[in-house]
Order: C-alpha cells, then structure tokens, then sequence
C-alpha cells in the first residue's frame, strides 16, 4: 500500500473536494430556503470569557452576564488568546475547584440540546489537561471521571439531547480527587419534539423499544454520507456532520454521488429539521452497478462503548434513480438484517424525497463496533444499487441514568462527599508517591544516562510501552528445514529507527510536493522523499485527524518495531513533531506488483520472474505467520500491497490491518471483518474467525492474478468472470488453467510448473481454512514450481537472463546481519541472496519431495 495509487479513493477525495468548495460558496442556501424553526431557549455561554464570543455568525454570551443563568460558584477565569485555538469558544474557560452548577432558566419544556466544548487552556496556574471531568445534570451523568488524555486530540466537543421537564436545568461541574474542573462553552437549546419519537425498532428483536423519551442520549456519530462536512451554521439545528469515509471498511466498494440541494424535496413526513437539504443531496452508492448479481455491501463500522445501547438514525434520499421503483436495497445492522427490500420510491413516492429509519440497536453482543451494511436486494435482480445520505448514532443513557460509566447522580455526590474526607489522607499518599517517583527520577538521571531518556519521551501516537526495553536486543533464527530457507528475525527490538524533524521532512519530500506523491489512500497520502545523503525513501504522511488512521498507524509501527525481514518493507523512522503521524520507509523502486500485472505500460515480467516475486512475498508472510512468538496475521493481503524494489525482490508492505494471531490455546481471533474485496477469506467473512489461514485465501487470490493478469475482482465481466478466484477455480478444477492464463506465457511456461503452481493456488483458496496449506508449505510448493521452470529451461540460455538474482554475485553475510542492514536501509544484501546461489544444493531436496 505504500506505492498504492487507489484510483477510487482519489477520485472520492476529489469529488469531496470539489463539494467543500461548493458549500463554501453556497452556504446560506439551507438558511435561506426554509422558514427554520425557532428555539424558544437558545443559551449559547463562552465560558470565562468577559466580552460576547462570535463563531461561525453565532454569539457566545459571557457566563456571566446572562440574566436567564445562575452560576453558583464563580470559580476562576483564564482568559488566553495567545495560542491557536481550534474555535474561539476554546480561548477562555471557568475553573471550578468545588463542584458548581449553571442553572438554565427553562421556558419550554421538552427536549433540549446540551453542547459542552471543553479544551485545557494554557495557563499559569492549573494543569487543566490531566483533569477528570465529571458533569451531572439533575438526572443524568453526562460524563464520568472523563480524561482528556485518552484522546488524539486535545479538545472535546459532546452533544447530549435531554429531555427537560422542569421549569429549570443544572449542569454540574464536579472536580474529582481534590483537582478542578472547567468548562469552555455551554449551550442550551430548544429541540422541535418531534425529532425524536418513542418506539423504535429494535435489531433482532420483534418488539420495538419503549421509553426513549425518559432517556438522555449523546450523540457519538453523525455523519454526512458522502458530503463534506456541515458546520453549526448551515444546519437546521444548529449540529454539526462529518463526512463518512473514514468509517468505510472498504474504499472501494463505495462512490459519491451528488445533486443540487435545492432539488430535495422535503414531503409531510421529514422536515428540515430531521437534517438540512445538505444531507439528502450526497450519497455513497455502489460501485459496481453494471453487475446483474452484486455481491458486496458498503459497510460503514463505527467503534462504540459495547456497554451501551443506541439509537441509530439511518437517511435515506433516491438521488440517483431516473424513474420510481428503480432501487430496492438491503440495510444490515451488526450483520442482522434491519430492512429487507428497502424501495424507496414506496415510501416517499416522490425521487429525491428524504426518508428516515430509526432503530435501537440491542446486539453488540460485546464487539466494540456497529457496523451499517447496505447492499442490493438480491431476490430482485434486475436492480443493483444502494444508497445511504446520512448515519446518525445516539448513544441511549443506562439503568443508572447514565452515559459514561455505571455510578448514578446520587453515586457521584456520594464519592464527592468522600473525596472530601478523604483528601487529607490522599494528600499524604501523594506526597509519598511523589517522593518515590522522584528517587526514581533521579536514579535513571544518574544512572541510566541519555539513551533511555530519548525512549522516555511520550510520542503522543505511538503506542507505548514499546516493545521490548532496549536493554536486551535478543536475535533468533529460525531455519525451516524444508526449504532450506535460513531466515533472521530480530526480536524484542524497540528500534524505530531514526527520528526526523518536521523540517528534515519538508526538505526530503520538497514540501510535501505532488509531484512526488506515489500513492493516496483513506490514511493519507504517501510521498516519494530523498534524504541529505541521497537515500530514496518514502514518507507515509497520516491524516492526523483520522481517528481510524491513528489506529493504522499505530498497529503498522506496532508491527514494524517487531519485524525485520528480507520481504518485508521496513521502517527507516518517523517523525511525530507537531502531531504529525509521519513514517519513513525504504524506497520500494519498482512500485506494487499489480501495476506490472495489468493496467500500466510497464512491460509483462516473465514466468520466472513472477514465481520468484511470489516466492518472495510466500516468505514474507510464512515469517509474519512463524517468525515470531505470536503470529501475526496481515489481514490486506494483496498486489498492491506486495512491492517490489529495483531488483524486483518482492517485499510485503501495509501492516495497518495486521493482528497477532490466536494465542496458542486458541484456534483462531474473533474480529470485525476487515480486508478488501476479491481477496477476503469466505469462511472469515461467515464466521468472522481470523487465522494465518485468511492470508492464504488471499495470497491465493494473488498467485491467480499473476498467472492470469488481471485483477481479482473486474465488475464489467460476465457475472460467472467477475471474481478471478472463482474464475480460475472452475478452471483449474478441470484441469485447463492454461486457457485463462496470460497471453504473453503462453508457450513460455513448463506445464509441469505450470501444473504446481496451479494446484497450491488452489489449495490456498479452498473453502475450509482447515483444508488450505501453511504459508510455509505454500513456499515450498513455489520453489518447486521454479525448480520445475528452471530444469525446463537449462538449455535455453536465453532466459536465463531473467534470473536477476543469480546474476549478482555477493559475499555471504552472517545471517545475524540481516536486521542491522535493513535498519540502516543501506544495501540489501542477506543470507537471502545467498541462499538463492545455493539453489542448487536443494535441488536435489526438492525434486524428491518426501512424502509431499
Ligand atoms: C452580546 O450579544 C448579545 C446577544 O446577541 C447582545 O444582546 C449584546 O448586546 C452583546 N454585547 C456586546 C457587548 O456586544
Ligand atoms: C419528556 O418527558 C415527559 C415526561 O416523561 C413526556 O411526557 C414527554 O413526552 C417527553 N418529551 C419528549 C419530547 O420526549
Ligand atoms: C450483506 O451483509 C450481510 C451481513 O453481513 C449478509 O448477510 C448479506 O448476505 C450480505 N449481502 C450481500 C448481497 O452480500
């Protein structure tokens, strides 16, 4: 993925692009068409601040100076207007060392927006960052003991939507153990009542649910399906929506689709209110709509507090139909089906008319996500699209009447009251522990010198503690005996390699230039760099703003840290200044090995050739599957994510989906489907079980591509074409693989190797994971079939010549030099080559299989 130019995904980055600039043109468009609806209480309050606070055309009012608000602590103000803040509602903030209430006046009673904005502001005197906040409203807990630490960024925005039924609302501020607490801004708002009614479907379940309007929700996600993002300003409500992409399973499963907001058409049943014009107007749909039988879905999979219950509010809007009738679809929630046969034109019987579902979504049943499934119906065939506008998820308060955490209002008051006793015998622990943490503070200053200093310093992304401590670099070396293979893993290595400056960055990649960019996809973007001493690189830029994106990296260096390996893509350094998500990798100079399968000008690579890039990318992964104590799973097994540097050496690159794999007690990982389509393991997708053996689905799948040049899913195919994996299986399976095979092959390869080959493909994709072969027996099966080729052609010298490999010629190297040279990126040079020069010896191994 490193070199990975994913069309789709530019092409959606475009068309997202272009959008934003037309909402900065036509902003007002929302505001200006519909009579809005008018909140009766509207407090928007800047925190702290003397003097009205303006963002976006809407005014933030002093705590103070709101006839309609009592505040029962003043606490402390800070004021600071010399740092960038994301929002000016950020620049001052009140600070409360006692718990403290804003008590709104309340004039209509009904359900309310609660907008909370905090964001430690830099000061002299509190270290607001470290803070816990705890706020309580009469009824609910809104947020418990809630660090501010635990997120990537340094500012928190939450929404609530509760229902008031008395003549005032008191939002609590409650600091906890002995600190302070502090808020930025406060608003609350009025809530037309019927944006939220009660009884709603449940997933799974027969019975609707009952009671939401007694319940207090936050929101968690509300996102502008295939639209930029909407600010406060342009929405009927006042709320804001995110663009989806980043919740995307796959990319490119889905595309954008857009019409003129002003040619919604809002009927009886959805008003604006529901969600602005904007909403309904973009969409993703599929992208495959010229295949009669789609298989796909358009998956959306949103991380959650698995101990909570929520209200999932799906938009819908037919944009993209011509006549009515013309799109009936499939809604799936965490894999249950949420509407079958789903026509939109029988609800609205109107095209472009908004339509809303709402569910209460009761199956989590422990995993962290809800995922949102759309997918064509498949009982009607002569149609084939889906579409979604808009995804909004709500989480719903608990039996303890709250949104974070089990402890009830009462609960809260209780241990403040204790805190409070308590905090005299905690001051004492504190100071102890302070003393203690001192002594060993000064025992590393004295002793332990710089070196574990520079490990010590907190890298706001990287996933710490990092593995191993540096104290011991253990190398092992594991030999597998039936190829021969020799191959060294470095251990317990913590080396990231070299740290780079933000400016060292800008020189390398000359600022970020886009002339030099090899590849885009939904972490950000991937640049071609040279280093002061000439190194090529490429520099991984991560969309700091990407939470999923932050995961991905953090598992790839997770991983990369582990491994060092002759066909895997290593890790040169990184740089985290400015909160920056940047990694270095070796330059891989001859990009993924799916351009020089099809679809570029690059000239066809040869029969042996290919046996060896696969040979390559086989050890990759047999060492990701063995290599070390736990094996590690790469999950996006692919060709654009094998590449191949400038002696076509086969290197596995794209860690980000990567889990260590089943403890040795265990059988498989219970996980959330991830991958890309053409390339997932069935059985996987079924069961939703990950074993090293869903990488060997995969790479078969990629061994098909190779032989046959072309990719692993083409949507414009007859149906029974359209994946290559089913494609060449009905071949193989009789025996004349050869007739789908490149052209260019045709007469080039030996039939015996072509046979071999054939046959381990198909293992790799049999249905049962149990039934398919190790990565390593995968190896051994390929060096076979290249031994096959190469005996083949012993008299012909001509192509010899393709040999790359044998044709250098290199001094043997320890084996326990491997990870040092790969660290330093210089040459890459390894027991590797030198094994290749031996083939011979094992030749003779490998022409009498024993009992294989
Ligand atoms: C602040 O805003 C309020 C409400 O818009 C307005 O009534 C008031 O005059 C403003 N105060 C100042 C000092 O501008
Ligand atoms: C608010 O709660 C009251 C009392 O439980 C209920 O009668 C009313 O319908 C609720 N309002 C909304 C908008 O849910
Ligand atoms: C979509 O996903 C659901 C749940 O994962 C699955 O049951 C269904 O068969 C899928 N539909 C299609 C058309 O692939």
């Amino acid at each position: 993925m490193v070199v990975t130019v994913m069309m789709v995904g530019f092409l959606r980055w475009v068309s997202v692009v272009s959008l934003l600039a037309v909402v900065f043109l036509d902003g007002f468009i929302i505001s200006s068409s519909y009579a809005a609806f008018t909140p009766v209480d509207n407090y928007l309050i800047a925190c702290g601040s003397s003097q009205n606070v303006t963002v976006d055309g809407r005014v933030y009012v002093p705590d103070t100076q709101s006839s309609s608000l009592v505040l029962t602590d003043q606490g402390s103000s800070i004021v600071s207007s010399n740092f960038l803040a994301p929002s000016p509602i950020y620049q001052s903030a009140r600070v409360f060392p006692r718990p403290t209430s804003f008590q709104f006046e309340i004039r209509q009673s009904g359900r309310h927006w609660v907008r909370l904005y905090f964001y430690p502001v830099p000061n002299s005197e509190y270290a607001l960052n470290s803070t816990l906040l705890t706020v309580v409203t009469d009824d609910f807990v809104l947020l418990n003991n809630h660090s501010l630490k635990d997120q990537n960024r340094p500012y928190l925005f939450k929404e609530y939507l509760i229902n008031v039924t008395s003549d005032h609302l008191s939002i609590t501020f409650v600091p906890m153990n002995g600190s302070v607490s502090f808020v930025n801004g406060i608003e609350v708002v009025s809530v037309p009542d019927d944006l939220i009614v009660d009884q709603v479907p449940q997933v799974a379940l027969s019975t609707p649910f009952v009671g939401i309007p007694t319940l207090a929700l936050e929101t968690v996600y509300r996102l502008n399906v295939g639209g930029p993002r909407i600010v406060p300003m342009n929405d009927t409500l006042g709320r804001t929506w995110e663009n989806d992409q980043k919740f995307l399973y796959y990319n490119d499963s889905a595309k954008v689709e857009s019409v003129d907001p002003s040619t919604i058409s809002y009927g009886e049943v959805v008003s604006p209110e529901i969600a602005p014009n904007w909403v309904y107007a973009t969409a993703e749909i599929m992208v495959n709509v010229d295949v009669a039988n789609v298989i796909f879905n358009i998956t959306w999979s949103l991380p959650v507090d698995p101990s909570f219950l929520y209200l999932i509010r799906l938009h819908f809007c037919d944009i993209i139909s011509m006549a009515l009738n013309q799109l009936v679809f499939d809604v799936y929630i965490n894999s249950y089906s949420g509407i079958a046969g789903l026509d939109l034109s029988r609800q609205t019987n109107v095209l472009r008319r908004p339509y809303y579902a709402d569910f209460v979504s009761n199956v989590s049943s422990g995993s962290p996500f809800i995922n949102i499934s759309i997918g064509p119906d498949t009982t009607i065939m002569d149609v084939s699209n889906a579409t979604l506008n808009g995804l909004e998820i709500m989480k719903m308060s608990n039996d303890a009447r709250s949104l974070e955490g089990s402890l009830s209002v009462r609960d809260i008051y209780s241990g403040a009251e204790k805190t409070k006793k308590k905090l005299t015998v905690i001051v004492a622990v504190v100071l102890g522990i302070v003393a203690a943490v001192l002594l060993v503070v000064l025992y590393y200053c004295c002793f332990a010198g710089p070196r574990s200093k520079r490990l010590r310093r907190a890298h706001s992304w990287l996933p710490l503690p990092l593995y191993g401590n540096s104290h011991t670099i253990s190398k092992v070396s594991t030999i597998s005996q039936k190829s021969g293979t020799a191959s060294c893993i470095s251990m317990a290595n913590s080396n990231l390699g070299r740290t780079f400056t933000f400016q060292e960055i800008m020189e390398a990649t000359n600022k970020f230039d886009d002339a030099l960019l090899l590849g885009v996809g939904g972490f950000g973007k991937v640049y071609k760099g040279t280093l002061d001493d000439a190194t090529n690189v490429a520099v991984k830029r991560g969309n700091p703003r990407s939470e999923q994106g932050l995961t991905e990296f953090q598992t790839e260096i997770q991983m990369l840290s582990k491994l060092r390996h002759r066909h895997l893509v290593s890790l040169i350094g990184y740089c985290d200044e400015r909160s920056e998500m940047i990694l270095v990798y070796e330059y891989m100079a001859n990009g993924p090995l799916r351009s020089h399968l099809y679809g570029s000008d690059f000239p066809p690579l040869m029969w042996k050739q290919r046996l060896e890039i696969c040979i390559g990318a086989a050890r990759g992964l047999h060492y990701l599957h063995t290599g070390a104590t736990q094996s590690i799973i790469h999950r996006d097994v692919k060709t654009t994510n094998i590449l191949l540097d400038e002696n076509f050496v086969a290197k596995v690159a794209d860690f980000g989906l990567s889990k260590t794999g089943p403890a040795l007690d265990q059988t498989h990982v219970s996980t959330a489907v991830k991958g890309s389509f053409g390339y997932l393991d069935p059985e996987y997708f079924r069961r939703q079980q990950l074993t090293e053996k869903s990488d060997v689905y995969s790479f078969g799948v990629v061994l098909m591509e190779v032989l046959c040049s072309r990719p692993a899913l083409n949507p414009v195919l007859p149906r029974e074409q359209v994946s290559i994996a089913e494609w060449a299986m009905m071949w193989q399976k009789k025996g004349l693989l050869s007739h789908i095979m490149d052209p260019y092959l045709s007469g080039k390869v030996n039939p015996a190797s072509l046979k071999k080959f054939g046959e381990t493909a198909e293992k790799c994709l049999a249905e049962q994971g149990v039934d398919r072969p190790t990565m390593g027996d995968v190896l051994w099966n390929l060096e076979y079939a290249l031994q096959l080729q190469e005996t083949s052609s012993l008299n012909d010298p001509d192509d010899n010549s393709t040999n790359h490999i044998a044709d250098i010629s290199v001094p043997h190297v320890h084996p326990f030099d491997n990870s040092m040279s790969m660290i330093n990126g210089a040459h890459s040079v390894t027991d590797d080559d030198a094994e290749d020069l031996t083939t011979s010896a094992v030749f003779s191994q490998l022409v009498n299989p024993r009992g294989r």
